[in-house]
């Protein structure tokens, strides 16, 4: 007699599974890291102070629209686009939230981050649990893609344009930071504002977006010069699309320790290593 067998699904109810694996492994530490993070980089977005030393400027204060110089480790007047802050800023501005420089530029590289496919996919089972893993029973409110609210997710292959000038900037400030008061020289600061960029080019690079915008809507990847062409970046980019996730969680945890740094160096708690010897 044919015996019935259980092929797909799974059972119904929150965290309700047939799985044997560590399943809910991924969702833990996936959710306590970037709590970490969120944490840290709210904290460090609102201190306004101990973002600058010497030539080295942290990426979660750049670029630097106002600065206000009384504030130490703040950018000089020189290096913010647009001078101090204006007056007419400090009067309309909440008084319950400190008018830090990070707070007006922060929302550019969050509005790509939190908008990215895979950060959808860990914050949805992380902290939704809409499910928390796959064949793993979920909350009532189940997943219900780019809609209703959440159609505003789709602005993410817009804010790839926001990431890749991000980059640009960073670079800028890497490059920067190999020269203090006119001499060039190499510091321990300025190797670690380097890599940050280049990190975070991996990671934009590997988007769906970007990995889009190089060889989508071709029909042919062979049949002129520029298909091909475009096909071999393709090539390339699906290659850093692959391992998207590593670079995701690899830039985040880079930029937060590259504010770190910076901080640590510009608070007199820790000596960069330099041949500037300050
Ligand atoms: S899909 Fe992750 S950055 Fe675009």
């Amino acid at each position: 007699m044919a015996q019935a067998t259980n092929v797909g699904g799974h059972q119904s109810g929150l965290a309700a599974t047939l799985r044997k694996d560590n399943w809910w492994f991924e969702a833990a530490w996936t959710g306590i890291g970037f709590l970490i993070f969120a944490i840290y980089t709210t904290w460090a977005a609102l201190q306004g102070d101990h973002y600058w030393h010497g030539s080295y400027l942290s990426p979660f204060y750049s670029p630097v629209f106002f600065t206000d110089p009384s504030a130490a480790g703040a950018a000089p007047e020189a290096h913010a686009w647009f001078g101090l802050f204006p007056d007419s800023l400090k009067a309309i501005w909440p008084s319950f939230i400190p008018l830090s420089p990070a707070i007006l530029i922060l929302i550019g590289p969050l509005s790509f981050r939190m908008t990215c496919y895979y950060y959808r996919k860990f914050y949805y089972r992380s902290y939704f649990m809409t499910p928390p893993a796959c064949a793993v029973g979920g909350r009532p409110q189940k997943y219900k893609g780019e809609t209703a609210i959440l159609v505003f997710q789709n602005i993410h292959r817009y804010t790839l344009y926001i990431a890749l000038t991000y980059i640009v900037i960073l670079y800028y400030d890497a490059i920067i930071s190999f020269s203090r008061d006119g001499e060039l020289g190499i510091g321990v600061g300025s190797v670690i504002l380097l890599i940050n960029p280049t990190l975070l080019a991996f990671y934009t690079c590997g988007c769906h977006a970007f990995r889009h915008l190089v060889g989508g809507q071709l029909d042919c990847f062979s049949c002129s010069d520029s298909a091909k062409s475009r096909y071999g970046i393709w090539q390339k980019v699906s290659n850093l699309n692959s391992r998207h996730m590593l670079w995701a969680w690899v830039s985040m945890i880079w930029v937060g320790l590259t504010d770190l740094y910076v901080r640590l160096v510009s608070m007199g708690v820790i000596t960069d290593l330099n041949t500037w010897g300050s």
